[in-house]
């Protein structure tokens, strides 16, 4: 016992300072680390105090999880949160990523960030001499997959060799979830219509970081997706700046709504998770994300504790 809890610091000793750009940002052991830490929390067997510490959250995109999320995770640890969003600073006047970052190293211990391109994050963590995490980008949602992987293993008890089919749009989550399943050891199946693919590099860079261990599959057809899974997975065919796709892509995306005939495909065990918000009747139906496989509610919650142990190991609670 003591060596497993002295292990489980050690991992996360190794994350006092970094930033979480992507789920490839950590390794396999540190990604189990922070989903017992978590776990932890969550039952109330390990509580940690962050007090005096503070999280600026610069969000140029809506969010309702991620957000209150974070606010309420530093909060419950102690800490604060200050709401830095570019309307209210000169970052909406164009004063530089590159100034902003530094001046705010030297009143806050964190920055959460949510925006556009994967490199106005990267910047803020070029510059920026404190933790910068990814509270999503067009590329990746890396805290997301945290929070579906827990809610994986608390349905399952362990997750390695389980199969995950994530079913519609090869998007952010996805990309996230393809990189955190192969750190885990988790079988990923992408099933997209043609012309709505994860990026090839980030499915080449995920199978590298799974070797052998787990497979991760590319398809275009959504019952050869989910059949036999353990889990399937949805998210929004028009994701946040692409809302002037949304016709185009409910046409395109035809067929690929996970209801309860695709349901029936897969493991009679199979649990339903979205990262929500939800487009019931499109991409997933009302059935089914209100049905009994559906674990969305949890998953939710559960962003709370992944961000409360993620916040603990970069502020360097261990
Ligand atoms: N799942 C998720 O990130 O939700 P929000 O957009 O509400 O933060
Ligand atoms: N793919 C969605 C996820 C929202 C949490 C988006 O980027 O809008």
């Amino acid at each position: 016992m003591t060596s497993q809890l002295s292990s489980l610091a050690l991992l996360l000793s190794g994350l006092r300072g970094s930033d979480l750009l992507s789920s490839a940002d950590l390794s396999g052991d540190q990604t189990l680390a922070l989903l017992q830490l978590a776990a932890e929390l969550k039952s109330g067997r390990r509580s940690i105090d962050l007090g005096g510490k503070t999280l600026g959250l610069i969000f140029t995109k809506a969010s309702t999880r991620t957000r209150v999320s974070f606010t309420v995770a530093m909060a419950r640890l102690g800490g604060q949160t200050v709401d830095l969003h570019p309307s209210v600073t000169q970052v909406g006047r164009g004063e530089p990523v590159a100034d902003t970052a530094r001046v705010l190293s030297r009143y806050v211990d964190a920055l959460a960030i949510r925006t556009f391109a994967q490199q106005e994050l990267a910047e803020y963590a070029h510059w920026a001499s404190i933790p910068v995490i990814n509270a999503l980008t067009d590329l990746e949602h890396p805290c997301q997959a945290l929070a579906d992987y827990l809610t994986l293993q608390e349905a399952f008890g362990g997750i390695e060799g389980l199969t995950l089919a994530y079913v519609g749009d090869g998007n952010n989550v996805a990309h996230s979830l393809l990189i955190a399943g192969a750190l885990l050891g988790v079988n990923v199946r992408v099933g997209c219509p043609e012309g709505f693919l994860p990026d090839p590099a980030v499915v080449e860079q995920a199978r590298g970081l799974a070797g052998s261990r787990c497979r991760l599959e590319v398809l275009h057809d959504p019952v050869a997706t989910v059949r036999g899974a353990q889990a399937l997975y949805t998210d929004v065919w028009a994701s946040m700046g692409q809302e002037q796709e949304q016709t185009e892509r409910e046409r395109a995306f035809a067929g690929w709504c996970l209801d309860e005939a695709l349901l029936s495909e897969a493991d009679s065990r199979a649990i339903v998770l979205h990262c929500l918000p939800a487009h019931r009747g499109e991409e997933i139906s009302a059935g089914v994300i209100e049905g009994n496989a559906s674990r969305v509610f949890d998953q939710a919650e559960n962003r709370l504790h992944v961000q409360q142990a993620l916040l603990a190991a970069v502020l360097g609670a261990f």
